[in-house]
């Protein structure tokens, strides 16, 4: 088992990753319970998975109470909320208890976000079930749900005590889930770490098809890079976390416009927003035109959008900065951008002119 320590203060907690760990999650959540009973939420696409999880709880002689939500976006939403913590309150968890999110992004930010408000705050485990999930949105302890102003803009910080993280459930992924949470894991090379940039060009495909090795090892070297950065930067005051938005402003806006709909799932949008980040920091003249093409040549090598055409975007430039204002990460009237001076050399600029970035965009083949 690989564990990786997040440091923050009384909030640290571990990570931790084994292929087989949902069958053996029993034993290491025993501890964890104070109640009768352990509350797991998870979706109606999950059944396996929590049947398994169950399982493992039942042999470790912990009860367990399963609380199964629609699958889908929809789910992070005001409704499910209130009822997820009326569930919760039927249940009779109290602060100390732990609740258990067996999911993707969408069960890990509304759990998380029903912990931090039900009785003022309880625990919760992440048990992550996506590759977006299990390398970016379990740990870090963003949660929040989507309002009818935007997605995430209802939230809290709120870490939980625990992730566990089982690369084998990432068998029942479809090929497209499992490509758009790559796009994340890219993203932690492109940020600062060009040896494991090189690293995902040459295993990348490997990953993708199920490889064990290269899975597990990608996983840990993800979450231990957002870990670092996180105990660093918790609540995203510095810039040092910020830094994990790369490819957010300008995937957000192609997001928005395809309506945050499945014709682009999230990391597909990250994808050609990365792609798009670089090559705007080459026209710019801040980064080396064959760094730009390096990116868009390794994210179109395994199948994920490298720029507005592949992502099916015929909006103008105009068009996609309105959508990027709509973004929660406005600051002051300012729109910072997340630029590179190459491949590992991501920084934040607070000085773009929105204009050379609808210029940019209106340049790009459609
Ligand atoms: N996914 C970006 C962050 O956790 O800060």
């Amino acid at each position: 088992m690989t564990v990786v320590p997040v440091s923050l203060g009384d909030r640290s907690y571990e990570i931790r990753i084994e292929a087989g760990l949902l069958a053996k999650a029993g034993e290491i959540l025993r501890p964890l319970l104070r109640g009768r009973t352990m509350a797991i939420v998870t979706d109606d696409h999950l059944e396996f998975h929590l049947a398994t999880l169950q399982a493992s709880l039942e042999a470790a002689g912990v009860a367990s109470e399963a609380i199964v939500l629609p699958a889908g976006e929809s789910t992070k939403s005001w409704p499910h909320l209130e009822t997820l913590t009326d569930k919760l309150l039927q249940l009779g968890i109290e602060r100390s208890d732990h609740i258990i999110a067996l999911g993707g992004g969408v069960i890990g930010d509304l759990v998380g976000f029903a912990a931090s408000i039900l009785k003022r705050g309880c625990n919760f485990v992440q048990i992550p079930t996506t590759l977006l999930a299990q390398v970016d949105s379990s740990v870090g302890g963003k949660t929040a749900i989507n309002s009818r102003a935007g997605k995430n803009l209802v939230g809290a910080f709120h870490q939980p005590a625990l992730v566990l993280i089982d690369p084998q459930v990432l068998d029942t992924l479809p090929p497209r889930e499992a490509r758009a949470g790559y796009a994340e894991v890219v993203k932690y090379g492109l940020i600062d770490d060009f040896a494991f940039f090189e690293w995902c060009e040459a295993n990348g495909a490997a990953l993708l098809a199920g490889d064990p090795a290269a899975r597990e090892y990608a996983i840990a070297h993800s979450v231990a890079a957002k870990a670092r950065i996180v105990a660093q930067d918790e609540r995203e005051t510095t810039g040092k976390r910020a830094l994990l938005n790369l490819g957010h402003t300008f995937g957000h806006a192609l997001e928005a416009e395809t309506g945050f709909s499945d014709k682009l799932l999230h990391g597909e949008g990250v994808a050609a927003g990365m792609a798009l980040a670089f090559a705007f920091s080459a026209e710019q003249g801040l980064c080396p035109r064959q760094d730009s093409e390096r990116v868009a040549a390794h994210l179109r090598a395994v199948g994920l959008p490298d720029g507005l055409k592949a992502a099916g975007i015929t909006a103008s430039g105009g068009r996609l900065v309105e959508h990027m204002l709509h973004d929660k990460k406005m600051e002051a009237g300012t729109l910072p951008f997340l630029l590179a001076r190459g491949i590992g050399q991501t920084y934040l600029d607070k000085t773009v002119n929105l204009g050379n970035i609808a210029a940019f965009l209106d340049a790009q083949p459609r």
